[in-house]
């Protein structure tokens, strides 16, 4: 385990009080267990996910954390994170636990050590050592819990240890509330070491989870009852303090599995076993080999494939080969090691939790309230295509299959079915754009513009069959009609429930506490308007601009330059407040984030995306937006969404003034529209701000006001409490935010200016004038760019020559693309 004095050696950022990067290894180590908060990690890249804190905290679930949970979890518990996966060991008498909770005994050292898609946590004491490591090997359904003993004292060690986890009736949000029900459902086989969890298996269900050990055991339990006891808690269970397990056969209440695994160890001495924790649906197979008994086919299967010498080994090496091939689509070195860190490593590291969790499951979110977000969904991917850019595809066609043929969407849907989520129904009037962006990020990432004539229904319309349905295409061109037409008294689009700022509710009208601020109140035939979807607007017309252009259809090139023209005119005439963009207009027609509001004068929303749009670009008006985000609204820790906070709840305005000031929408540091306006800077050429805001919002720079800032140091946060909260920098809803997406935008295109553009790479760096320049390598189509920008002359932006492999191109426009799958040199020069 390394000390301290180790860290200072491995990085040069200075370990905070809790941990340190080791960026060589990919990891964040955590010394100490009581970290300001539980400190999450996600273990499963593909279909089968796990939430994993630095204590061993969380829960596992396939696909769907609300449908398919696999674990139990209790939101919201005393302490904060309790139940996961846990083990007890009784050395001689003494129980602990390796990951320090839940029994919390005194004098376990402990190390933690987050690295991506799985966690490792030693804990010694008194000479015996317990190293557990948790992953889902890629390609499985199956989380693989490696253990090693290692008894390094002078005597004779003979521990025993517990496994334990309680298993989830596979639909949490049932699991957790229907106890008339669930209290006299569950049941369980056990064959050797595999514990079977099959309730409801003989109605409906053809799926179990499995829980296994690769090793011989000495007991197992199957009753929580029984394990922990009925007046205990998971502190103090009895089986492990009683240092026997029962052989408990659940029947109803609360079934969990446990394994007791007697060692025998001399000095020096190890010993390594795993467990499996597996989903597995039985597909064609008979369920059964006879009445009441599973057919176990394939849970045998996977124990005997993993108790196979070697098994659980090359599952590893197989995860870290998984990651270091996906991570190498984009690496820099670049003057500013937290960007480095983050970009390399961290930040796409991020993109895959919110590609695969949308704003589904996290510490913040509880799994069984939102599915996948449309909005969300869409933005989550550009952090995501260059990584996988197939996935990528199908979830494009995915989240466009929930859009309605009028142009709105289902807000929300479920991974599993894949249906829309007719509660949360719909009228976000900026979901659609959303859509715009994500294909164009894909086409622009794989020149693939047959995803265009992917067929793809709307979800309101029956189809005879999948040919007769419309495409891709049709359900853009939907979405920037549906925008076009949709308008309001002043020409600008109209925002329905919400737009991105999903508490600006100017149709809500409620003073009712108990319904929903993004639900309550009809949007039919209302004239609030949002400045922010016309900017929006404006950014996704240039797409389409740029598309058709590549694809050489110039007249629709041109009707799209035509509504890019229009709505920005709209803008330029309507919005204007006299040093920035207002923010909309509510159902009354009063502006809203104008000098003549009392509060809400300034919104960060509007600045940003009309300033990405292409509006104030020739008129000075950007420029002066983004001084006033500068000037009235920028911070240490970020910029705030609005100010001034609102102080009293306002119906006109919904739940943005429900907010205490300083916290979320009211004026919260919200990441992710942060980045709009780094992208902005980009925009105009000021990579000093570029970096500097940048800085403001990234966890790593962080470290040394830790105990203020308590998130996890190594992903963006969505939250950052502003300047009018008391707890300013305090950092929440870590994880599951579009600012992973989007930062890795901004870094990656802005900063570095890496950009993908539909005819090839494009290189329009925005860096601090002291930067001498940086080098990145970028997998591109198949293609390996190799990427050194020098900047002699001390500019922030402005490439002044670009060689390919040694020959001059055009500097201002894209490389050009040929598909030879080789390594190209990429040498640019900034200067005017
Ligand atoms: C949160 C928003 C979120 C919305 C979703 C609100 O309470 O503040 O950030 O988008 O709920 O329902
Ligand atoms: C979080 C939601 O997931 C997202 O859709 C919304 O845009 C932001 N909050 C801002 O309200």
């Amino acid at each position: 385990m390394k000390t301290h004095e180790d860290a200072n050696t491995m990085t040069q950022t200075p370990p905070n009080k809790y941990g340190f990067f080791d960026d060589a290894k990919r990891e964040y180590v955590i010394t100490r267990p009581d970290t300001p908060l539980p400190w999450l990690n996600y273990l499963g890249q593909d279909e089968f996910f796990g939430l994993c804190t630095n204590t061993a905290g969380g829960y596992t679930f396939w696909k769907d954390a609300k449908l398919r949970r696999l674990t139990r979890y209790r939101y919201n518990n005393v302490p904060y994170d309790l139940g996961g996966r846990y083990f007890y060991v009784n050395d001689g008498g003494e129980v602990w636990n390796p990951g320090w909770k839940p029994v919390k005994t005194k004098n376990v050292a402990y190390e933690c050590r987050h690295g991506l898609g799985y966690t490792r946590i030693v804990g010694e004491r008194d000479g015996l050592e317990v190293e557990t490591l948790f992953f889902v090997p890629p390609g499985e359904n199956l989380e693989v819990w490696k253990v090693t003993v290692r008894n390094k004292s002078a005597q004779r060690k003979t521990p025993k240890l517990f496994s334990y986890q309680e298993f989830c009736f596979f639909d949490a949000l049932n699991d957790m509330t229907n106890l008339q029900r669930t209290y006299s459902i569950g049941e369980v086989e056990v064959e050797g070491s595999a514990i079977y969890h099959k309730t409801e298996f003989r109605e409906r269900r053809n799926h179990y989870t499995l829980f296994a050990c690769t090793r011989p055991i000495a007991g197992f339990d199957t009753s929580r009852d029984a394990f922990v006891g009925i007046h205990e808690g998971l502190h103090e269970p009895k089986v492990p303090f009683a240092g026997a397990c029962t052989n408990s056969i659940a029947f109803g209440w609360n079934p969990i599995g446990a394994h007791q695994v007697d060692l025998d160890l001399a000095p020096g001495a190890e010993e390594s076993f795993a467990f499996v924790l597996a989903y597995v649906e039985q597909g064609d197979e008979p369920k059964y080999d006879a009445p009441f008994v599973m057919n176990k086919k394939v849970g045998r299967a996977i124990v005997e494939k993993y108790s196979a010498p070697g098994a659980v080994d090359a599952a590893l090496a197989a995860l870290k080969k998984y990651w270091d091939d996906l991570l190498g689509n984009f690496q820099t070195e670049c003057p500013n090691e937290h960007a480095n860190r983050m970009l390399n490593t961290w930040n796409q590291y991020q993109c895959m939790a919110t590609f695969n969790m949308s704003r589904s499951a996290s510490m913040y979110e509880t799994g069984i309230g939102r599915g996948m977000g449309f909005r969300d969904s869409n933005q989550d991917l550009l952090g995501f295509l260059h990584m996988i850019p197939s996935r990528g595809k199908q979830r494009i066609l995915d989240i466009a299959a929930t859009q309605l043929s009028d142009g709105t969407c289902f807000h929300q849907y479920q991974p599993l079915t894949k249906k829309g989520n007719a509660e949360i129904g719909g009228d976000f009037y900026d979901d659609h754009l959303w859509l715009v962006l994500s294909t164009c990020a894909y086409i622009k990432e794989t020149g693939d513009v047959t995803i265009l004539q992917e067929p793809c229904g709307y979800a309101d319309k029956e189809y005879a069959s999948a040919d007769a349905q419309e495409n891709l295409l049709h359900h853009l061109e939907t979405s920037i009609a549906y925008t076009m037409k949709k308008r309001g008294p002043h020409g600008l689009p109209l925002i329905g429930h919400a737009d991105w700022n999903d508490c600006l509710n100017l149709n809500c009208f409620s003073t009712e506490p108990n319904e929903s601020f993004q639900l309550a109140g009809d949007v039919k035939d209302s004239k609030a308007e949002s400045v922010m979807i016309a900017g929006l607007f404006l950014y996704a017309a240039n797409e389409m601009d740029g598309l058709y252009s590549f694809m050489g259809k110039a007249a629709d090139a041109n009707r799209m330059r035509a509504h890019h023209a229009e709505m920005l005119a709209v803008i330029e005439r309507e919005t204007w407040d006299g040093e920035w963009y207002t923010r909309a207009y509510d159902a009354e027609g009063r502006v809203v984030g104008s000098k003549s509001n009392e509060e809400g004068k300034i919104f960060i929303e509007s600045q940003g995306w009309c300033v990405l749009g292409g509006a104030g670009a020739n008129n000075g008006r950007a420029k002066q937006a983004m001084e006033s985000v500068h000037k009235h609204l920028f911070t240490k820790n970020g910029v705030v969404l609005q100010q001034p906070a609102y102080s009293t709840y306002n119906k006109d305005l919904g739940e943005v003034t429900s907010y205490p000031p300083g916290v979320k929408e009211n004026a919260g540091i919200f990441s992710h529209n942060n980045t709009w306006i780094n992208l902005g800077w980009c925009l105009l050429g000021d990579g000093e701000r570029a970096l500097e805001y940048y800085l403001s919002i990234c966890p790593s720079a962080k470290q040394d006001q830790i105990e203020t800032y308590r998130g996890e140091p190594y992903v963006y946060a969505q939250m950052i409490a502003g300047k009018d909260a008391p707890c300013f920098g305090e950092a929440k809803n870590n994880w599951l935010t579009g600012t992973a997406a989007w930062t890795f935008v901004t870094v990656s295109q802005g900063l570095l200016g890496v950009k993908p553009d539909f005819a090839g790479l494009r290189i329009d760096p925005c860096i601090p004038k002291a930067w001498p320049g940086f080098t990145a390598t970028r997998r591109f189509r198949g293609n390996t760019y190799q990427i050194d920008v020098k900047n002699p002359s001390g500019v922030c932006k402005g490439v002044k020559s670009l060689r390919l492999d040694g020959k001059d191109i055009d500097p201002q426009a894209p490389i050009p693309f040929v598909a030879d799958g080789k390594t190209h040199q990429v040498e640019a020069v900034l200067g005017a």
